[in-house]
């Protein structure tokens, strides 16, 4: 696509049923980008992550990636070409170890060295995985479930991570790893993020681009210097008067 676009989301309405929730959504992600979307709880941003990996559908409007229109793709055809989710809530099959859940993520994959390789990819990126690698996913704290995620989303080996709520429930040291992560990830593999994060000064400060959903349209979108210095994103999301 042209000016390195990965992703682009053009007019997008979608909902639940009779319940439109986002409302002429434009959006984009540029190779190596980081974008994040921010908003106040309900404003849909779960919705629209969840439309741009083809869990539900939109009601109107076009998804872009990588000069394939996925308007209409399945979810499991979305991520064999380049998308990763790491869903809100994590989603982690508790009754399986970390390894299995990291496997299911290689799920549309033959089960070869690459998968392997992958596998000690993440190991390494998400060291205390490894050790727990034969332990119920169910029994990991929160930060080592976000981990297992985040492991699981790139065992599919995405060109765009898609990540829902980075940091909620998890310690700052925690959340400040997770940010190194996301850092190397990009800088040593080339990935996209696009990421959903409550704690907009942490959203503020990984993303290059942000996106502000108020009431399911986009209210603002910017660079993140900008977006830390207006007045009403200073109000109303960093609570400084
Ligand atoms: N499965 C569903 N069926 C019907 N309505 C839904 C469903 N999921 C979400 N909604 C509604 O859609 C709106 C947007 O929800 P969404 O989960 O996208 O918000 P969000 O911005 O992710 O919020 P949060 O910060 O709390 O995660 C809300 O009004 C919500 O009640
Ligand atoms: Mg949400």
């Amino acid at each position: 696509m042209k000016d390195n676009l990965l992703l682009k989301v053009s007019n997008l309405d979608a909902g639940y049923g009779a319940i439109q929730v986002l409302w002429d959504i434009n959006l984009e992600v540029k190779q190596k980008e980081v974008v994040c979307v921010i908003g106040a709880n309900g404003a849909g941003k779960s919705t629209l992550l969840k439309n741009i990996v083809g869990i539900i559908p939109s009601f109107k409007g076009e998804i872009f990636y990588s000069d394939n229109n996925i308007t209409k793709m399945a979810s499991p055809e979305r991520i064999k070409m380049g998308l990763g989710f790491a869903p809100e809530g994590r989603h982690l099959f508790f009754g399986l170890t970390v390894e299995d859940n990291l496997l299911m993520g290689a799920f549309q994959r033959k089960y070869d060295e690459s998968v392997k390789e992958d596998l000690d990819f993440v190991y390494t990126l998400f060291k205390p995985l490894k050790g727990y690698r034969k332990k119920l996913s169910g029994n990991l704290s929160g930060g080592e479930q976000q981990m297992c995620a985040i492991g699981r989303a790139l065992m599919s080996r995405p060109e765009l991570l898609i990540i829902d709520e980075l940091s909620l429930g998890l310690a700052p040291v925690v959340v400040d790893d997770l940010i190194d992560i996301l850092a190397k990830l990009r800088k040593e593999r080339g990935i996209s993020i696009l990421l959903v994060e409550q704690d907009v000064k942490v959203a503020l400060d990984i993303a290059d681009r942000g996106y502000v959903l108020e009431a399911g349209a986009v209210s603002i979108h910017d660079t993140t210097d900008k977006l830390a210095k207006n007045e009403h994103i200073k109000t109303a999301y960093l609570g400084i008067a």
